[in-house]
């Protein structure tokens, strides 16, 4: 795995942001696998820019997203399509028909069994991802046993209370949602993970071990041929990374 400490989260989603233009630049029609969280937004910013001064064409590029709240249909404004929609698509030439996103509301078997075809015939050609403080990558959350296919999954305690910031009222914070398999972000071509600021400071500590550990899913990332890790500078202080 290649590290990179950017000097602060501008600096880093800079890089990341880098990395999709390469990608873009060699491979117009690139599948390009996405994230929801604070952390992409300003990764996102950056390739709204580049778009719009004519560094980046998202006419034939194509999107997948790692996961969608389950019990969310996507017009909802915590919807991750929603979000998708106001932090990316709408200020790029993406084509709808290029975007795919899991449907919170569709019943569990069909959904599972869509997206897990679609997995199939589109491999990704760089998946982006956030880490959960607790480790989870996507919503693989740390069990003794991890998914390898796109499913839909209980949400922990954890995940739950962080992600409750963005609701008005606790009850209204989904406890299910619909995610990638650990295998499904393993198959993809390139993986970037961003992670700033110090509370990744214990799950970025255990991608730097030489542990892979279920109970903190960012750890298979290690196995990967092609995963790139870019932390701020007082993450990497903070989690001792040199
Ligand atoms: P964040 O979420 O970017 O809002 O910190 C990341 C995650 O939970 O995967």
């Amino acid at each position: 795995m290649k590290i990179i400490i950017a000097e602060n989260y501008e600096d880093g989603c800079k890089k990341g942001a880098q990395m999709f233009l390469d990608l873009l630049a060699r491979k117009p029609d690139a599948l390009l696998g996405l994230a929801t969280g604070d952390t992409p937004k300003g990764l996102y910013r950056e390739l709204i820019a580049a778009a719009g001064d004519g560094r980046a064409d998202f006419s034939t590029a194509r999107t997948v997203n790692l996961d969608e709240y389950f019990g969310l249909d996507g017009k909802h404004d915590q919807s991750y399509r929603y979000f998708m929609e106001q932090n990316l698509f709408n200020h790029i030439n993406l084509k709808p028909e290029n975007i795919t996103i899991a449907c919170g509301v569709a019943p569990k078997s069909e959904e599972e069994a869509r997206m897990r075809a679609f997995f199939d015939a589109n491999p990704i050609d760089l998946q982006l991802l956030g880490i959960g403080r607790n480790g989870h990558i996507g919503f693989n959350e740390p069990e003794a046993r991890l998914r390898s296919s796109f499913h839909y999954t209980a949400l922990t305690e954890d995940t739950i209370e962080a992600n409750s910031r963005m609701f008005k009222r606790s009850e209204d914070v989904p406890r299910a949602a619909y995610t990638m398999g650990v295998g499904d972000i393993m198959k993809a071509k390139s993986v970037l993970l961003l992670a700033f600021g110090p509370s990744k400071t214990e799950a970025v500590k255990k991608m730097c071990d030489d542990f892979v550990d279920p109970w903190c899913p960012a750890t298979v990332l290690k196995m990967h041929p092609d995963a790139t890790l870019i932390i701020d500078r007082e993450l990497a202080d903070a989690a001792g990374v040199k």
